[in-house]
């Protein structure tokens, strides 16, 4: 699909359908006589009082030609824009039309912003857009070709064109992460992770790339890393995949859970639970996600992507409940529960990431089933030791449409995971509090100086029902967006 800007006047452009928006309780009706003459106008008025359109959020008076949309009050259009744009594609993918004039919505507003209006509405489209096809043809095809954005103004046409740009930058990376996740285990190696960000890396001159075998990781001490890896036929894989410009201002570490599939291991899940295990690798595909947007947005920030990729399998080999292994930062942890195998890979990834001198590090992971319980499915939780990092992590999240909410990490429930025979144990004492006890667990593989956040993405990586009106079931990516904006703020 391909989505332009252009200057015009949205009901004279060329296109199979226009699309129009509307505030609640604008005086439309009359603006739309004086546009279209008193016929058409006075028809659509006619219409749209039968069909008792009044311009609430996402509410569509679709007419031959013509699509009008309700943008709802004008105050909250910002934060409903994407919502409503995806409205609008799911809408025009039920009628014969291939070509669309699509109006910049809010263009009156005060606050106003070309660019970061046609950035959202494009991303909203290009995300409505994914389809998964690798395993089966689509029910039906995207027959939507051409998505022209109309501003009233050349000049805003230009801006508008520069965020159509970034917004295909970032979906890109968006769609990776979303690709990668939505593969199958069978096809999903920690080895084809790695090929993935081999391909990456060659997409830019400033990226490098550094694989670590198993022999190399043993060579490492990543003896909790290794635990996990013990149980499964396919080889491991640590991933590092560097960004480094010429004048970097920071350097920031990225790790991902890599977890290509979960069984849960000799504490084996229930098949239920399992189902859906694929996903156990979000977090890394969003890191390979946004180092392909990397590549094409070249920021002035050293970034390093860190990924311990294996398998979580039950086998004759496997890690068993009771065994204790020693990270590479020689903290002892017993192993009481084999499914809480995230933590112990990312202890060494997270080890791993703070020799890389950053100054922050940021970990993204399908760790808990507990943050569902707590936030739902829409929502990731983030718990740091620096809430300057948390909040503006947030603020990132909540500007470009990714639910995120802080959790706390209670020092006090440290006691919790602190084992008699071993420095830590994998699992706390109790069931309660769950995501906080996984999120302490992390902390005592990170220095007390380090800057660091743990972004808990088990409910919002992978969608068991559609998200919202652009993001429909399957991977979504998440993380890759939040991301990107993020580092456009240091
Ligand atoms: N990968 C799971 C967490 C998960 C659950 C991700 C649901 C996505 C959706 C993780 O490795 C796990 O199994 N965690 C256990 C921890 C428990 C054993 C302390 C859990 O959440 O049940
Ligand atoms: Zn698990
Ligand atoms: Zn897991």
């Amino acid at each position: 699909m391909n989505i332009t800007s252009q200057k015009g006047d949205i009901l004279k452009t060329e296109a199979d359908i226009r699309v129009v928006g509307i505030y609640e309780g604008e005086d439309w009706e009359n603006a739309f006589i004086s546009r279209l003459g008193e016929e058409t106008g006075g028809k659509l008025k006619v219409n749209a009082r039968k069909r008792e359109f009044e311009g609430k959020t996402g509410q569509i008076l679709s007419f031959p030609e013509l699509l009008i949309v309700g943008l709802g009050k004008q105050e909250a259009l910002s934060k409903s824009l994407r919502e409503i744009t995806g409205l609008v594609y799911g809408h025009l993918q039920n009628l014969p039309v291939t070509h669309v004039a699509l109006e910049l919505f809010g263009e009156d507003d005060d606050a106003y912003d070309p660019q970061a209006t046609a950035q959202a509405m494009a991303e909203a489209l290009l995300l409505a857009s994914y389809q998964f096809d690798t395993y089966k043809k689509p029910k039906r095809k995207n027959i939507v070709e051409e998505i022209i954005l109309i501003a009233e103004d050349g000049r805003d046409a230009l801006k508008a064109q520069k965020g159509i740009e970034k917004a295909e930058m970032i979906i890109d990376g968006v769609t990776v992460a979303r690709d990668l996740v939505n593969t199958p285990a069978q096809d999903m190696s920690p080895i084809r992770l790695a090929q993935t960000a081999e391909k990456i890396a060659k997409l830019c001159p400033d990226m490098r790339l550094r694989i670590f075998n198993r022999e190399q990781i043993e060579k490492k001490n990543m003896g909790a890393f290794l635990a996990v890896a013990q149980g499964s036929e396919s080889e491991p894989r640590l991933i590092h995949i560097i960004y480094k410009p010429e004048k970097a201002k920071k350097i920031i570490a990225i790790v991902g859970k890599g977890i290509t599939f979960d069984s849960g291991g000799l504490s084996l899940k229930p098949a239920n639970a399992m189902q859906s295990m694929k996903c156990d690798m979000a977090g890394s595909a969003s890191v390979l996600g946004f180092f392909a947007t990397i590549a094409r947005i070249k920021p002035n920030i050293e970034i390093h992507g860190i990924i311990a990729a294996t398998d979580n399998m039950p086998s004759a080999k496997a890690m068993k409940p009771g065994d204790i292994v020693r990270a590479s930062n020689k903290k002892t942890i017993e192993i009481l529960n084999t499914d809480a195998e995230g933590r112990l890979t990312l202890a060494d990834a997270l080890v791993y990431a703070q020799k890389q001198n950053p100054d922050y590090i940021i970990d993204l992971a399908t760790l808990t089933g507990a943050c569902v319980v707590a936030l739902g499915e829409e929502i990731a939780g983030v718990m740091s030791n620096d809430s300057d990092l948390a909040h503006s992590l947030i603020s990132s999240a909540t500007s470009i449409g990714e639910e995120l909410w802080e959790l706390p990490l209670f020092a006090r429930y440290s006691k919790l995971i602190e084992s008699e025979i071993a420095d830590l144990q994998n699992i706390a004492t109790t069931p309660y509090g769950g995501t906080l006890t996984a999120g302490l667990f992390l902390k005592e593989f990170v220095e007390d100086d380090q800057k660091w956040a743990h972004i808990d993405i088990a409910g919002p990586a992978f969608a068991e029902r559609p998200l919202s009106s652009y993001l429909g079931k399957g991977a979504t990516g998440y993380g890759v967006r939040t991301l990107v904006k993020w580092i456009e703020s240091l």
